[in-house]
């Protein structure tokens, strides 16, 4: 399930967001960290299973279309189909929304968005 980013989770967060290539360097992480704190526009949530915060997925919101910008499974989970699941639970969030991703989540957001299509194609 996806629980919303509060500052309490800074550390867990910053420990997931820290598997994406362009968050290697820790000035990167912490500016990136800061804009979900501050920006009104950025959003956040984390996915827990059991008592572990396993997956993140990170979005900006641009008019009807929220931008993907961060996705993020813990290691020891993928493969579990948990990527697929964030972004269909943040399509879920608001129905209304294109989810989209930027240049960095692209290649697997479409092919989940590629996914859903094809489901919605045979239903
Ligand atoms: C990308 C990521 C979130 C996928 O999470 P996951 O829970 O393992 O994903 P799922 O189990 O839902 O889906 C697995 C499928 O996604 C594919 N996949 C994994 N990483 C991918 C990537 N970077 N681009 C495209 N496809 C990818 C797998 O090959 C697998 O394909 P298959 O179903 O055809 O076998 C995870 O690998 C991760 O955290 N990577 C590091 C962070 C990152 O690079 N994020 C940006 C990705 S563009």
């Amino acid at each position: 399930m996806l629980n919303r980013y509060r500052k309490s989770y800074e550390k867990i967060a910053m420990g997931l967001l820290s598997f994406m290539p362009q968050e290697k360097d820790l000035k990167v992480l912490q500016e990136t960290i800061r804009k979900y704190d501050s920006d009104a526009n950025w959003e956040l949530y984390l996915y827990k299973k059991d008592d572990d915060y396993i997956g993140l997925i990170g979005f900006e919101k641009q008019e009807q279309q929220w931008i993907v910008r961060h996705i993020s499974v813990d290691p020891s989970h993928r493969r579990e189909g948990l990527g697929k699941l964030m972004v269909q639970q943040l399509a879920e969030l608001d129905v209304t929304i294109q989810i989209k991703p930027c240049e960095v989540t692209e290649p697997f957001i479409e092919k989940c968005l590629n996914a859903k299509e094809e489901a919605d194609m045979h239903v």
